[in-house]
């Protein structure tokens, strides 16, 4: 439970975050509000002011308007009484209001030490994403960063229309936008957290040669989309609030960004109540891909943020480079586990007697929490610890280091199970698995005088089990939307090398304009990248269309050619990596595109028994569900697909539309394939030939069950092969 008991302790850091806030502003106890409202009849306000005074007037004095938006609402954001909001309620063209939510940051662990190159094949044939802009909304930015250096790139497009709040020559043709969107802050978007320089440098950072840091993983570190421009939108500080990130997806959609980039997110909630859903699709109206990051609450089930079909919403895995420290015992097993800290000095030849902390049943004391070794003699010893408990991995290390132990094994909580973290311990230390520490406990019992010691080998690149789904990427179904799977798709999210404002070795007081750090908000801006590059490439695809090429391209098996797997070593469910690991080259040149336009999301959405006021709240425009075709969830033209098999003889079928980006005369044939042997009947034409390039075929797809399961779900997908390309389709079956 440890990464679930981290999670808490942050959340809990920004509610106390919020209290403060709360009890600053008590004396006029004013909160921010989100405020829908109707424009005046007959008046389509296109000018701001207009619409800035129309605002205003359903506000009692005009320091209390906090954003006017124009692109993601009609409607604004106010600094409220409860009493006030009520009262609000009674002006005409007053449709709703309510207090802002918080969102919070997607990142898992602390600051590490090291390097890595990201070399991505595509780059040729996308022109490193020219001409391309990514928005990021994030915590801001460091400006002459190395990262972010503009000489070599070319002018952004003409229809830029962003700004730059930094003073001097801090924006440049790289970093072509810089915006602060703190309620209530002036100034310039300066990063004092670090989070949005390393998101902002993955998606589209430059290249920056000798990067490797303290001495460590040389090379050149460098963004996805290398030569497209960035717009940082800080909406991010302790917390990152609804009314200024619809502010910052409002000015983004107007300045002409083609990419946004959000490494952030709040629990599930129905679209029309989430500020974040509500601003994608206003982006997505305007062609903007949004890609969202999953969120950190996995392994358990049903922990998605950012779950509309409209967003690409992005799990994380692993990489093929792991940190690798060896545990070694006195009976001469050996033990893989991962630490950053890798002393030279160590004398790994020479045995340690070694203390499992949690000798004797005390779960107090294996979890060596401050003070908990009080009681056990560790001088000069190598102490084995256990994962978990709220306590920080770094700072077991420091308990153990403050009692005058040699160094520490730090072993996996049954949950994170296989997947460890090369964190930068304050001691020599390894972490590895739940199953290896199981049978070092083991060992340290059954020994009258165990030992061990620690042999650290560096980096090790080409690990034949990456990609694997990270144990903290958050899981499907879906709440909001079952029948829309998610995640989309998976990326590079651990231990992943970016920018960041300095990072200060304390064992060498060295610093660096780099840092190693986890999460889904890592692998989000990866997607981003790749969104550019596609962007480029293909200047007409739709949000949808680009969605489409990533998630039928995307690859199911790891660098050893077996199934991705997750924390556990099993091969990962469908819920955890969606269509799969991200393939940027064959995203490129996908064969078949399932495309969707805005308006096709209106008969979905009144499908999910949406009322009007709920659907014109998403799509700003006035619906009548009744005149609509609603349509079920699983109709939507989605390149995945969520079926439910009642146990009965009926049928579900499906329809889906493919349209040809490859060549004319192209003949595609279906392949089925399921694993695992459920009761499951599903046909499908045999072929789909397409004479012409841009060419559309329609298909159906039906399902029926054949017999009682105690299965819950099934698994597979529908590919469309043609002689050299495979356009896949993840199927997800639920028994119901
Ligand atoms: C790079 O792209 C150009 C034009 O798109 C093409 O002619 C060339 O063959 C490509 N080079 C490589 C190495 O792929
Ligand atoms: C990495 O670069 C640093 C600084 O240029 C150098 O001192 C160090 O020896 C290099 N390390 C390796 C492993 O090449
Ligand atoms: C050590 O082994 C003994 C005997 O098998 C067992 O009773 C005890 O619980 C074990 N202690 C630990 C810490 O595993
Ligand atoms: C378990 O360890 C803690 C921390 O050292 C100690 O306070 C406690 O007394 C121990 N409990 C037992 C039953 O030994
Ligand atoms: C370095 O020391 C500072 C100050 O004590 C601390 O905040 C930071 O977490 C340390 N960095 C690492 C990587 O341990
Ligand atoms: C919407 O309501 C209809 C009729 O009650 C029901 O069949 C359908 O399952 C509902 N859809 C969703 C997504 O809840
Ligand atoms: C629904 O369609 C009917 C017939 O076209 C039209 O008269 C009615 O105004 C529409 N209702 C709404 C709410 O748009
Ligand atoms: C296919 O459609 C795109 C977008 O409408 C267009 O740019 C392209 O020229 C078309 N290609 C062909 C071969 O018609
Ligand atoms: C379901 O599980 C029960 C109990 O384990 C077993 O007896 C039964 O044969 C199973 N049914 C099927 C269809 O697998």
């Amino acid at each position: 439970m440890a990464l679930v008991m981290w999670m808490f302790t942050i959340i809990s850091m920004l509610l106390s975050f919020s209290v403060m806030a709360d009890e600053s502003s008590r004396k006029l106890s004013l909160q921010t509000y989100l405020v829908r409202v109707n424009l005046p009849k007959g008046g389509a306000l296109a000018d701001p002011s207009d619409r800035k005074s129309w605002y205003q007037s359903f506000l009692s004095s005009s320091d209390r308007l906090v954003y006017s938006y124009r692109h993601v609402a009609s409607g604004f954001a106010a600094k409220l009484s409860p009493e006030e909001a009520k009262e609000m309620e009674k002006i005409e063209g007053f449709v709703s209001a309510r207090p802002q939510k918080r969102f919070s940051l997607h990142t898992t662990h602390t600051p590490n030490f090291l390097g890595l190159n990201m070399n991505m094949g595509v780059w040729n044939g996308t022109n490193y994403g020219e001409g391309v802009i990514i928005g990021v909304l994030d915590t801001g930015i460091t400006p002459n960063h190395p990262s972010f250096d503009g000489a070599d790139m070319p002018q952004p497009p003409a229809k830029w229309k962003g700004k730059c709040e930094f003073t001097g020559t801090a924006c440049n043709n790289k970093l072509i936008g810089a915006r602060n969107f703190i309620g209530g802050e002036t100034g310039p978007p300066v990063d004092d957290e670090g989070h949005g320089t390393h998101t902002a440098s993955t998606a589209a950072g430059n290249f920056v040669s000798g990067a490797g840091l303290f001495g460590m993983a040389n090379g050149t570190a460098v963004g996805i989309a290398p030569r497209a421009h960035l717009a940082m939108y800080k909406v991010c500080a302790e917390a990152c609030f609804e009314t200024d990130i619809l502010a910052a997806m409002d000015a983004a959609i107007d300045d002409g960004v083609d990419v946004l980039s959000l490494s952030l997110g709040g629990a599930s909630v129905d679209f029309y109540a989430d500020g974040i859903a509500i601003g994608a699709f206003a982006a997505t109206q305007k062609g903007i891909l949004v890609s969202a990051s999953a969120g950190n609450a996995g392994p358990i089930s049903s922990s998605l943020s950012n779950e509309a079909p409209w967003i690409l919403t992005v799990g994380a895995s692993t990489i093929d480079r792991n940190i690798v420290a060896t545990a070694v015992l006195g009976n001469s097993a050996k033990y893989d586990g991962e630490s950053l800290f890798q002393p030279s000095d160590f004398p790994s030849d020479k045995l340690l007697p070694l203390v499992d902390a949690g000798a004797g049943g005390n779960e107090t004391a294996a979890l060596c929490g401050p003070g908990a070794l009080a009681e056990l003699d560790v001088k000069g010893k190598i102490v084995l610890c256990q994962r978990g408990g709220g306590i920080a991995r770094i700072d077991k290390g420091q308990t153990v280091k403050d009692a005058g132990g040699a160094a520490m094994i730090l072993m996996n909580d049954e949950l994170n199970a296989y997947n460890t973290i090369a964190d930068p311990h304050v001691l020599p230390a390894t972490h590895v698995s739940f199953d290896a520490g199981e049978k070092i406990r083991s060992y340290a019992n059954s020994s009258s005088s165990p030992t061990a010691s620690i042999i650290f080998k560096g980096t090790v690149i080409g690990n034949p089990l990456a990609p694997s789904v990270a144990s903290f990427s958050s899981r499907g179904p879906n709440t909001a939307s079952p029948g829309i799977l998610k995640p989309d798709i998976l990326g590079p999210g651990v231990s992943i090398l970016a920018a960041w404002p300095v990072s200060v070795d304390n064992y060498t007081n060295e610093v660096a304009p780099f840092n190693m750090i986890s999460g889904t908000s890592m692998s989000c801006p990866h997607l981003s990248g790749v969104a550019a590059l596609l962007k480029s490439a293909h200047p007409d695809w739709s949000p949808a269309a680009i969605k489409s090429a990533i998630m039928t391209t995307a690859t199911q098996a790891n660098l050893g050619g077996k199934p991705i797997v997750d924390e556990t070593s099993l091969p990962a469910d469908i819920f955890a990596i969606g269509a799969g690991h991200v393939n940027p080259s064959s995203a490129n040149d996908p064969g078949l595109l399932y495309d969707l336009q805005p308006e096709d999301y209106i008969p979905y959405l009144c499908g999910l028994n949406y009322t009007d006021e709920e659907v014109h709240a998403i799509v700003q425009e006035p619906v009548s569900c009744t005149n609509v075709t609603s349509i079920a969830e699983g109709q939507l033209n989605y390149p995945s697909m969520v079926v439910e098999l009642p146990n009965d003889d009926s049928e579900q079928s499906f329809t889906r539309t493919v349209r040809n980006v490859g060549e004319g005369n192209s003949r595609y044939q279906s392949v089925i394939d399921f694993h695992g042997a459920a009761p499951i009947g599903i046909s499908v034409d045999a072929e789909l030939w397409f004479s012409d390039v841009n060419q559309t075929k329609t298909y159906q797809i039906h399902f029926f069950r054949h017999g009682d399961t105690n299965l819950t779900y099934a698994e597979g997908s529908l590919i469309w092969k043609s002689a050299n390309r495979a356009v896949r389709m993840p199927i997800s079956i639920k028994f119901v």
